[in-house]
């Protein structure tokens, strides 16, 4: 699982026709897609994959948020990827982030925010456990 990390396009960025545009980056900054699926969380599936956010004030925003509408889940490969995906993609606030990234290109605001990135490689293996099987993963 080292080398991995795990994303999703979030409903804000799929609403907003962006699917196409957050794939190129992502590959053209060389990384390779192995697992991909078209997909919606359920209440409870958002709720279980934010548990750690449970006690933010922003947990039930974030819920409804992000089983609102479809996704795109996806494992990406590259060397010293976790660390390396969470500098394409950028700040949390699109306000905050630096130029070219994907939030900055793609993101509305802190809430929806285009794009999620794992922040370790020991919860890259866990999110893309929750959304992949073995045999889902190329
Ligand atoms: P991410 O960092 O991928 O995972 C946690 C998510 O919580 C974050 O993206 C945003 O979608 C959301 N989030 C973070 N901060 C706030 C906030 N202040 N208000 C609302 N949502 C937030």
């Amino acid at each position: 699982t080292t080398n991995r990390t795990f994303t999703m396009i979030k409903p804000d960025a799929v609403e907003n026709g962006h699917i196409g545009g957050i794939l190129e980056k992502i590959t053209s900054a060389g990384f390779k897609i192995v697992a991909m699926k078209y997909t919606q969380l359920s209440t409870r599936d958002a709720q279980e994959f934010y548990a750690v956010h449970s006690e933010r004030p922003f947990y039930g925003e974030l819920v409804e948020f992000m089983s609102r509408g479809p996704i795109v889940a996806a494992i990406l490969e590259k060397d010293n990827a976790v660390e390396d995906f969470r500098a394409l993609i950028g700040a949390t606030n699109p306000a905050e982030a630096a130029e070219g990234t994907i939030r900055k290109l793609f993101a509305s605001n802190i809430a929806e925010n285009a794009v999620h990135g794992s922040d370790s490689d020991e919860n890259a293996a866990i999110e893309g456990a929750f959304h992949f099987s073995g045999r889902e993963i190329f």
